[in-house]
This record gives structure tokens, C-alpha cells and sequence, in this order.
């Protein structure tokens, strides 16, 4: 249906279940997951690596994240790594999550080559931290930002904080989902992509329809305004 980014972590347990899930279709995929903050010296990066491609059956990873920053190992050490693994053919692409932007430019400055690809961070209709600095300085330094929790943790969430119905108003005119607006408001952000997790079919077809088409500038002001 379009969708092709899948993401997962070591420390998710899921590594084994999308290599099952993505066996035969691996060029047609690209495949993101994380190390923990608890192995960022040298070998341990180089060690979780090897064990992620180990579970999810594949060669290279194509985006391998750093899971959140830890400020007592040296990012060099940690960036020395994540090049060593780029250098080997394991990794394509170098990206961390729930970096701030003191912490991206730190570990920018720590490649030698190369740069960060990308950042996941929350960010939703109702987690809008990132919009006062650090979508800012992503969209300016070609870092994606990898929106997680794109869908607020569950829907009921996002009608929580609008009692006006304003959302639901909005789907009546567009024809769209509640959760296909709060999608595609994310990707409509320049350098914006959103990781939604759905555990049914039904929602993964219903989230597939979110990108495609966009929403009108009038309707993405009122959700601006709505859940500011
Ligand atoms: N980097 C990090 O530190 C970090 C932290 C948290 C999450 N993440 C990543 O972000 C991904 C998503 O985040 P998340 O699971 O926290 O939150 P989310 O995607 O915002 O919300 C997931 C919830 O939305 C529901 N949902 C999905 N599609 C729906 C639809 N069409 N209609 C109604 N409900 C729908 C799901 O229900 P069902 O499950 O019943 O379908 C689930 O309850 C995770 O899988 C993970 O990869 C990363």
C-alpha cells in the first residue's frame, strides 16, 4: 500500500517478526532499527548490529538509529562505530531519536564523513514540542524528522483535547479518517515522515489512506489552532 519504511528496535523484540514479515520483499523495504542507549561503546554498537541482522535475516540495515541520547559515553566513540558499521556495508544510513538539536550538532561534529540522515522524535497533534527549534533546524539541515507516536498513542487522546469536535467536523468535510487527518497534518510538515503503530489490518489500510492527497491550508490552521 506505499508504506515500505518499517521501524523496530533491539530492545522491542520485534526484530525476529520483521524479518519473517519482510522474507522475499527486502528490496522493496527499508528496514530502520535502533541500538539501545546501553550499548553505545565501540563494540557493543558493533555487536547489536551484527545481532540485529541476525534476527531480522538481512545483510544491511538500511537506517540504524541511536535509540536516545547517553551522556556518559563520549558521542565519538558512539559515532566512531555507527562509520565503522557504514564503512562495512551493515549500515546504510546513520539516525538517532529523541535527540534535541545541541545533541544532533554534538553528533554531527563527531562523524568524520557523512551526516545524520535522521531524528525520531514525538510529534503529534497534541506533542508539538519540536516546532519552536528542532523541526527547524531539521528542515534546514536536511535531517527527517521520523515522527513516533504520530496518532497521539491512541485516538482517544486526540479527542481528549478537543471538545469543540473540531476533528471530527473536519473528517465529516474531507471524507477522511480522524486518524488519517492527525497523519497526514504530520507529513504535510516539510522533511516530516510518521511511524504509525496499528495492530490490525483494518487500521493499517486506514492509515495507508492518510498520504496522497492534503489537507486544505484553512483546515490544517484550525488543527494548528485546535491542539496548540
Ligand atoms: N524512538 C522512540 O523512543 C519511540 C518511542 C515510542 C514509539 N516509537 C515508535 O513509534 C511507533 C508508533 O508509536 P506509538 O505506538 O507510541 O503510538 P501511535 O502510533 O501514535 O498510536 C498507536 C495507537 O493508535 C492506534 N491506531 C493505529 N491506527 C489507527 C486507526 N486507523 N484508527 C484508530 N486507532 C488507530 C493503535 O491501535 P491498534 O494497535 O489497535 O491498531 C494504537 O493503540 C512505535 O511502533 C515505535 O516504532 C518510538
Amino acid at each position: 500500500m506505499g508504506a515500505c519504511l518499517i521501524d523496530t528496535a533491539e530492545s522491542y523484540g520485534t526484530e525476529a517478526i520483521v524479518g519473517d514479515a519482510i522474507r522475499g520483499i527486502r528490496d522493496q523495504v527499508i528496514v530502520a532499527t535502533k541500538v539501545s542507549q546501553n550499548h553505545f561503546r565501540k563494540g557493543d554498537v558493533i555487536r547489536s548490529a551484527d545481532q540485529s541482522l541476525r534476527r531480522l535475516g538481512i545483510n544491511h540495515i538500511d537506517l540504524y538509529q541511536l535509540h536516545s541520547p547517553n551522556p556518559h559515553i563520549p558521542i565519538e566513540e558512539t559515532m566512531g562505530a555507527m562509520e565503522f558499521l557504514v564503512d562495512a556495508g551493515k549500515v546504510r544510513f546513520i539516525g538517532v531519536s529523541n535527540f534535541s538539536v545541541i545533541q544532533l550538532k554534538q553528533a554531527q561534529s563527531a562523524l568524520s564523513k557523512g551526516r545524520i540522515a535522521s531524528n525520531q522524535v514525538k510529534y503529534s497533534l497534541v506533542a508539538r514540542d519540536i516546532e519552536d527549534s528542532l523541526l527547524p533546524y531539521c528542515q534546514e539541515n536536511q535531517i527527517t524528522v521520523i515522527a513516533y507516536s504520530p496518532l497521539a498513542e491512541g485516538i482517544s487522546n486526540i479527542f481528549r483535547r478537543d471538545s469543540a469536535g473540531v476533528i471530527e467536523r473536519i473528517a465529516a468535510e474531507t471524507g477522511k479518517t480522524t486518524a488519517q487527518l492527525a497523519l497526514n497534518w504530520c507529513i504535510h510538515k516539510e522533511a516530516v515522515i510518521a511511524i504509525p503503530k496499528a495492530n490490525s489490518v483494518a487500521h493499517i489500510e486506514e492509515d495507508c489512506g492518510a498520504s496522497g492527497w492534503s489537507l486544505s491550508v484553512d483546515h490544517i490552521e484550525l488543527l494548528n489552532r485546535t491542539f496548540k
